[in-house]
């Protein structure tokens, strides 16, 4: 098999490039940065951006199998730059793959393409996207979703989408470490009553996952122009989760509260104070962040388990285990 994986060197990325290895294929990764470590492994690195269609059509060249895994991701930014990355890049792979008729394409999608600020409980592919976006990130994800499940069939290449829900796991450069730090300055706060329940997805469960889909994805199975979300398959209770991971780094547990309307009104004071100062850095707060962190929000895997056979092999308590290993390691290199 002849992969590329967009934003190879990525958090998600680069485990998708490595259970690739794992099997065999042959791996070319587009980036814009470098990776010389993947180099070392055999990796093909191309270093430009999915924005300039002569960097990607050289990336897609004698490929079967796509892998669209860059993004802009983040709760904050100005929706041009969204727009840019996840629109417009997504359209140039998807055109590449269409001219070189590339037979498969998978794409990273997220679960926050449904997602309008209220409770979601196992919630599943039926679900619309909403008429309303809290975040310039999901609205411009549903938009390359829908363009990707519209390109399905043509030129006979076969898209697919996999919407993993709140990626966690060694070498996270994001959602962990800020949780981490925010805690370690004891600025954290459950927002809401703290019962709220969440989907959450080990990250080589969710790259495994993708490697399923591109197995699965040909003509006659379900998969073509198909939609899928990919969790644990077991929720937990978002702050109990979040306690137990602050113990097993050693750091204060949170237990003050703030409620989730107060978190909302922050959320929507902040964003108009950062756009009015244009600034880009991450807001304390966001919309989107106060809805997610006191909303319950889970996904059903079923069409995922029956159309690919998508099995979260690695347990919620694993994972945990691997990062703090990984952290440690990562401490006593530094
Ligand atoms: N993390 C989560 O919880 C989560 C949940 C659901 C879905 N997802 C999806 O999973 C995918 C990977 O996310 P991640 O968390 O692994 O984020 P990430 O570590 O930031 O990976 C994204 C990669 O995209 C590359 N990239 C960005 N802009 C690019 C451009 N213009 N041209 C080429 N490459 C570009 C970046 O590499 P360079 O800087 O080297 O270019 C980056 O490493 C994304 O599509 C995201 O929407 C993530």
């Amino acid at each position: 098999m002849k992969t590329l994986v967009t934003g190879g060197g990525g958090f998600l990325g680069r485990y998708i490039v490595e259970q690739l290895l794992a099997q065999q294929a042959q791996v070319r990764i587009l980036a814009r940065g470098h990776y010389p470590d993947l180099v070392q492994q055999g990796v093909e690195c191309i270093q430009g951006s999915i924005l300039d269609p002569r960097t990607v059509d050289r990336a897609c060249h004698d490929i079967d199998t796509v892998f669209h895994c860059a993004a802009k991701v983040g709760v904050w930014g100005p929706f041009k730059d969204f727009y840019e990355t996840n629109v417009i890049g997504t359209q140039n792979i998807l055109h590449s793959c269409q001219a070189f008729h590339i037979r498969r394409f998978i794409y990273s999608s997220s679960s926050s393409v449904t997602y309008e600020g209220k409770d979601q409980i196992m919630a599943d592919e039926t679900l619309p996207y909403p008429k309303t976006f809290l975040s310039p990130y999901s609205q411009t994800k549903a938009h390359a979703e829908q363009l990707v499940l519209s390109a399905n069939g043509k030129n006979n290449v076969l898209t697919c989408a996999l919407r993993p829900h709140l990626i966690w796991g060694p070498r996270d450069t994001y959602i962990i470490p800020r949780l981490l730090t925010q805690a370690q300055k004891r600025k954290l706060r459950i927002i809401g009553d703290g019962k709220n329940l969440t989907d959450i997805t080990y990250v080589e469960n969710a790259a495994r996952a993708h490697l399923l889909a591109a197995e699965a994805l040909k003509s006659g199975s379900p998969v073509p122009g198909n939609t899928y979300f990919i969790t644990q398959g077991k929720p937990v209770v978002l702050w109990e989760w979040v306690n137990e991971l602050l113990k097993l780094f050693d750091l204060p547990i949170v237990t003050k509260h703030l409620s989730a309307n107060m978190a909302y009104a922050l959320g929507v004071g902040f964003e108009k104070m950062y756009a009015l100062l244009h600034l880009h850095t991450d807001p304390p707060l966001t919309r989107l962040i106060a809805k997610q962190l006191s909303t319950t929000h889970t996904y059903s895997i079923q069409k995922a388990k029956d159309h690919f056979g998508y099995d979260p092999i690695i347990s919620t308590a694993e994972g945990m285990q691997r990062l703090l290993i990984y952290d440690s390691k990562e401490r006593q290199s530094t």
